[in-house]
């Protein structure tokens, strides 16, 4: 078959009963002669007989054309997806697979950039050097969120969570992955905890589950002292931090601190995902998760 007859192929694997329609809806609209072919509830189990019957039909060449998007709220589950699929491909048949969980990594990347974008902004540099906290950082957006911090070279990154062995699993998992110490676990279960967790912050990210207060804004006024920064990507009243309206983009919440709200993070999540499913139909293979979405959101700033 000659090349220009392939057509684009995205098989979706959800880990959920229910495929999200999301994701589905937004890569139709951007590639018109898309196929979509759609699995649910899939496990690491299932992988093997998905994508190696994905693999090898439309050999080296139609392969290009095939790409996986994987999907899904259990975090621990897509990553194991993730891993099998890895150990299916060999060349050439190797092919593009996108993975934003529940849409948490495009939304941890968004939140990053959005920080970093204000940073400048405010003439601070970027995110090198500088102390973050991530409140309720054991979610998906948090995690991902709090590893590129990391990964930015931030030079101490707290992840609070109400369990401190939660905070401590992913620190744990973050420093091992990129060989550092800067992710430090942190129980906070009062307004009084997160006031002491963001103390040396110059930057706060909260990541909490929707309808959740994490940040008051008299903590946030008592213990705030060397915050610049706060972002939010909590969209359901009450929001995670007091005072930030979702609508804001870089908006003073107290005389100092500026605050990005999390409908301007949505945002810029939704354009960072249309880039990601275009690069992942551009390029023949590749993994294109938080990472690949930091970095399209990042050169989306202006360079001055
Ligand atoms: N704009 C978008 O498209 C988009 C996409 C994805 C997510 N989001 C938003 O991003 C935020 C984070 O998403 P996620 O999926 O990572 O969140 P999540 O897993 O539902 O929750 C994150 C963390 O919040 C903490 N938490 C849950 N209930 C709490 C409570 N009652 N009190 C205090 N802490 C509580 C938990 O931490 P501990 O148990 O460790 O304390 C949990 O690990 C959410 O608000 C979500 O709506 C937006």
């Amino acid at each position: 078959m000659s090349e220009a007859k392939f057509k684009p192929v995205f098989i979706f694997l959800d880990t959920d009963k229910h495929a999200s329609p999301f994701d589905i809806l937004m890569t139709l609209d951007l590639i018109p002669d898309v196929v979509v072919l759609k699995y649910e509830n899939v496990t690491p189990e299932d992988v093997e007989k998905i994508v190696y019957d994905a693999l090898f039909p439309r050999g080296p060449k139609g392969i290009k054309y095939t790409k996986v998007f994987v999907n899904g709220k259990e975090l621990e589950t897509v990553n194991a997806i993730v891993e099998k699929i890895r150990k299916c491909m060999f060349p050439p048949f190797e092919l593009s697979v996108i993975v934003d969980p529940r849409g948490s990594y495009t939304t941890a990347s968004a939140a990053v950039v959005k920080t970093l974008e204000i940073l400048r902004k405010l003439g601070l540099g970027g995110i090198e050097g500088k102390n973050v906290t991530v409140l309720a950082g054991t979610g998906p957006v948090g995690v991902a969120a709090a590893w590129l911090y990391a990964a930015e070279k931030a030079v101490e990154v707290i992840v609070t969570s109400r369990e401190i062995t939660r905070a401590q699993k992913v620190a744990s998992r973050i420093n091992e992955e990129l060989k550092t110490d800067v992710v430090k676990p942190f129980q906070a279960r009062t307004p009084e905890d997160v006031g002491r967790a963001i103390e040396n912050a110059d930057i706060v990210l909260a990541t909490g589950a929707p309808g959740v207060q994490l940040l008051p804004l008299n903590t946030l006024k008592t213990y705030g002292k060397k915050v610049k920064v706060v972002a939010d990507c909590n969209a359901v009243p009450p929001y995670g931090i007091e005072g930030l309206d979702p609508k804001w983009d870089g908006k003073e919440v107290i005389p100092g601190v500026y605050g990005v709200g999390a409908l301007v993070i949505g945002t810029l999540k939704n354009k960072i995902e249309a880039e990601l499913i275009k690069k992942a139909l551009q390029e023949p293979k590749g993994i294109f998760d938080f990472r690949t979405a930091y970095e399209i959101g990042k050169a989306m700033l202006p360079t001055k």
